[in-house]
């Protein structure tokens, strides 16, 4: 057999492109970088940066964590056209470790619908742009997009033609997420086995997750040889997502009996990871996500709660510390000092000295003085979106509401416009609705709420409210933003003011004139 075996398992972050494809989770390139440096962390081998012939935003945002983040291999996606390659390859040629990552599709339906293409016209641009990109970089991911409904006879030719061309990873992925783990992993191994030269590459996978298999076909394919998988923080992604990285790599990890591969990933920055990956992108995670999931170490019924106090593996096969979720446990009040809530931060991964501690100290304090208990989970908020506040066209100062039964919601809002305030006044069908049409008055951009949703960043009734909210412009483009506080109306208008700002560009498009309402 020529399989290459070994017992590395090569682990590709796609976070920052299929990621980014996920409906409404667009980033901008300091959001990316502030990814990367936390994936870099995490110990992932090759980030996929973005796909540089995009848009001139993202060819400056993988070309800056090019230059700026070391560790992993930095990669961009292309197209087999020439342009795309150009691009992709001077986006991630300041890295030390560059990759370029090179697609076409191989199934009958693809290249009678979308590409107009003959077998051969395929085989032909593979060969040549493979090549092509070959000139640029020793280090060729070549990827048959979606090899799972193509022929197998010409998937195999297409790998082939890739391989001898010069790609040294061959990934085959499942696009429309249509395969099953009973099929996929003996796909990849015939695939391995019977293409002549195979040993040259690393095969490696990237399924989507249509059918909900996406890490069971991940698991498949390293089974059966794969020794790279692509996959997301909190399986992010087109449509159902991709293949998630803390489930497949807390599968091997967890069942190492059964897996004869290791992974260079630090788990216990997985949880630090998935909550910076849902602030930035505005998705939210399922409560009952394995792993990361706010339920996935909770345990509910009384049988199970005694069988954990009384030993944990009655009930737990990994323990939350080595993902790095937090004790959850009741830890400062308002009597705690900076030093104290520095030490808890670090405990919980941030390192904060000097002003930054002050601002999420004197944040504290506010919050200590409305809610008795502050939670792990009340600081982490407390500190996500101090880091949010870094770019922010609009910021909330005041709002005033009077709501009520048998009342017309009335609401007061304060924004601050690039440095300057402005006042506006609404009244809505509810509170909520009265605050946002006050905030439309002022920052004017035409947008429509598609998504609201509420949860409670911790337990008890003086809980702080998480609120996520979707807007979306008229041209499609669509935002998301958070906003956390003990009120859930501030918390509404916090999240709604993050959508704003994350507009791309943060574009206001028409600058606020002289206001109906008191100007600041
Ligand atoms: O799903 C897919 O086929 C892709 C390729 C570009 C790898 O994302
Ligand atoms: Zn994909």
């Amino acid at each position: 057999m020529k399989m290459k075996t070994n017992d590395r398992l090569i682990i590709f972050d796609t976070t920052l492109r299929d990621g980014e494809q996920s409906p409404g989770a667009s980033l901008n390139g300091g959001e990316k970088l502030e990814i990367a440096f936390q994936l870099s962390r995490l110990g992932v081998d090759v980030i996929e940066a973005g796909f540089p012939i995009a848009s001139p935003g993202d060819f400056e945002a993988v070309n800056q964590i090019a230059k700026k983040v070391r560790g992993p291999e930095i990669c961009g996606l292309a197209r087999c056209t020439k342009g795309d390659i150009d691009a992709a390859w001077k986006a991630v040629e300041p890295s030390k470790k560059p990759r370029i990552h090179v697609f076409i599709a191989t199934s009958d339906i693809h290249l009678e619908k979308k590409l107009q293409m003959s077998q051969s016209q395929v085989l032909e641009r593979i060969s040549q742009m493979v090549s092509y990109a070959k000139k640029y970089c020793d280090n060729i991911d070549f990827s048959p997009e979606d090899a799972v409904r193509s022929d197998f006879q010409f998937l195999s030719k297409a790998i082939q033609t890739a391989i001898e061309a010069g790609a040294t990873t061959i990934n085959v992925p499942d696009t429309v997420g249509y395969a099953m783990p009973f099929e996929f992993g003996p796909m990849i191994k015939r695939l391995m086995m019977g293409i002549p030269g195979s040993e040259k590459a690393i095969f490696s996978v990237h399924c989507h997750n249509d059918l909900g298999l996406a890490v069971a076909n991940s698991l498949s394919a390293v089974q059966n040889g794969a020794r790279q998988v692509e996959c997301t923080i909190n399986g992010i992604g087109e449509r159902a997502g991709n293949a998630s990285m803390e489930e497949i790599v807390m599968s091997i990890k967890t069942r190492k009996d059964l897996f004869d591969v290791r992974t260079n990933i630090h788990t216990a920055e997985f949880y630090r990871a998935s909550r910076l990956v849902s602030r930035l992108t505005g998705m939210q995670v399922q409560p009952n996500k394995a792993i990361v999931g706010a339920n996935a170490f909770s345990h509910e019924s009384g049988i199970h709660q005694d069988g954990v106090i009384k030993f944990r593996q009655t009930y737990e096969i990994m323990t939350p510390q080595s993902v790095g979720v937090p004790s959850s446990s009741l830890v400062l009040g308002k009597l705690s000092g900076r030093n104290a809530l520095a030490k808890r931060l670090k405990d919980l991964g941030h390192v904060l000295a000097g002003k930054k501690l002050d601002a999420v100290f004197s944040k504290f304090k506010v919050l200590a003085d409305k809610k008795k208990y502050v939670f792990d989970e009340d600081i982490l908020t407390l500190v996500e979106e101090g880091e949010e506040g870094r770019q922010e066209n609009f910021k909330l100062e005041f709002m005033q509401i009077n709501s009520g039964t048998g009342i017309v919601p009335t609401a007061t809002v304060r924004v601050s416009v690039k440095g300057k305030s402005f006042q506006e006044a609404a009244v809505g069908d509810g509170p909520v609705d009265a605050v946002y049409k006050a905030i439309d008055k002022i920052t004017r951009i035409p947008v429509k709420l598609v998504d609201y949703k509420l949860s409670a960043v911790s337990g008890g009734k003086d809980a702080q409210g998480e609120v996520t909210v979707q807007v979306e412009m008229g041209t499609g483009q669509t935002a998301r933003g958070k906003g956390a506080s003990t009120d859930i109306i501030e918390a509404s208008a916090k999240a709604y003011i993050s959508a704003l700002n994350r507009i791309r560009g943060g574009k206001i498009i028409k600058a606020p004139k002289t206001l109906a309402g008191e100007r600041v």
